[in-house]
């Protein structure tokens, strides 16, 4: 049976750091606080006129140098992010255009915190029905270009990071097996951008009045993700009967490591199970999968079972489960 399998990864993370000490002269904010409620030590930020097509193009070229594949043998690309270059075109053709990828058709998926589980699954799908043979797909987020400096409730959380993962077909029983996605879009009114939109386009008034930038109502956010992304990954392992012990690691969605930890508890996984970098990262948006993935790489063998988990603005959750082919 045909599915499809990451066979590389790559990564691009800007050099410049935002550590708490930062932020504390930014905010009223301490560096004890950001650890105990998240987990976060550190944060990437991208420089002034580069967004995220830039750091999407490096993360893809890495991925198919690690693989030895010139970019003209790419047939899709998509890239995950809720900060594209431009509002259009997509900066899948950016990208496509910038690497070489003369033949890729792509597109960009945006379902916030969960755009790159579902642009993964959606391309999977796409190679299995055999449309196409090989697909990059890239998470990359630029947040620092919609945060808010002067808010403490969100500009300690997030950074800037891109992952690209290349997607080939193969016979052998490896690759995506399945996923499961779920959304609720009441949840909508407590995280999301209030202009910039086509119901609020950008003006004198919307800039005057900071709606350009992350508005989360954090207490609700946390409640609904701590229940829903440990909910899909059981839903999707007590399906196949895959317990704890056939799970070589989960990989959680970094949005906050009391989320992370909450779930992995409830999936009875050992933290030593558990993929974690926001510690390094804060919370990339789209790139948080990819980004674990690519760290963790060299602990991965042939035949491990994964379990990705994703959850964010929407709201949007789910889970993927990942047999690693390399
Ligand atoms: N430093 C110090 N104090 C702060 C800070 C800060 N940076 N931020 C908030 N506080 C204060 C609040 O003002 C509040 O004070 P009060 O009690 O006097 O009103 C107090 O700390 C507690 O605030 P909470 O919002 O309840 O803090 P909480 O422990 O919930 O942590 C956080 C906030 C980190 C945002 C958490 O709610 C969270 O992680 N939420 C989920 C985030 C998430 O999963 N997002 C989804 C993905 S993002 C996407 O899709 C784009």
């Amino acid at each position: 049976m045909r599915s499809a399998a990451i066979t590389a990864v790559g990564a691009y993370l800007p050099e410049r750091k935002l550590t708490n000490a930062d932020l504390e002269k930014l905010v009223d904010t301490s560096d004890a606080w950001i650890i105990e409620r998240t987990g976060i030590r550190e944060r990437r930020i991208l420089g002034k006129g580069k967004g995220s097509a830039y750091m999407a193009i490096r993360a893809a070229q890495q991925a198919l140098e690690r693989r030895g594949m010139p970019a003209q043998e790419i047939d899709l690309i998509i890239v995950a992010t809720v900060t594209p270059e431009h509002p259009f075109p997509a900066t899948a053709n950016i990208v496509a255009n910038a690497i070489g990828a003369k033949r890729a058709w792509g597109f960009d998926t945006e379902a916030a915190c969960s755009s790159f589980l579902y642009a993964l699954s959606v391309a999977a799908d796409i190679i299995v029905a055999g449309r196409v043979e090989r697909a990059l797909i890239i998470g990359s987020d630029k947040m620092s270009s919609i945060i808010d400096y002067r808010d403490r409730a969100t500009c300690v959380i997030f950074g800037d990071g891109a992952g690209a993962v290349l997607l080939e077909p193969t016979e052998e029983p490896v690759g995506v097996m399945d996923y499961l996605h779920q959304a609720d879009g009441s949840g909508c009114v407590h995280l999301h951008m209030k202009a910039g939109g086509s119901v609020l386009p950008p003006s004198v008034r919307t800039v005057r009045n900071r709606l350009h930038y992350v508005y989360q109502e954090g207490r609700q956010v946390f409640k609904h993700a701590v229940v829903q992304m440990a909910s899909v990954a059981e839903q999707l392992m007590r399906k196949h009967g895959l317990r704890p012990e056939d799970i070589a690691y989960f990989v959680p969605h970094q949005a906050n490591l009391r989320i992370i930890e909450a779930a992995a508890q409830r999936l009875g996984l050992p933290m030593e199970k558990v993929m974690v970098n926001i510690d390094r990262y804060g919370n990339t948006t789209s790139a948080t999968l990819p980004l674990c993935l690519y760290d963790y790489e060299s602990r991965l063998k042939r035949g491990d079972n994964l379990i990705l988990a994703s959850f964010g603005g929407g709201f949007t959750w789910g889970a993927l489960w990942l047999r690693w082919a390399y």
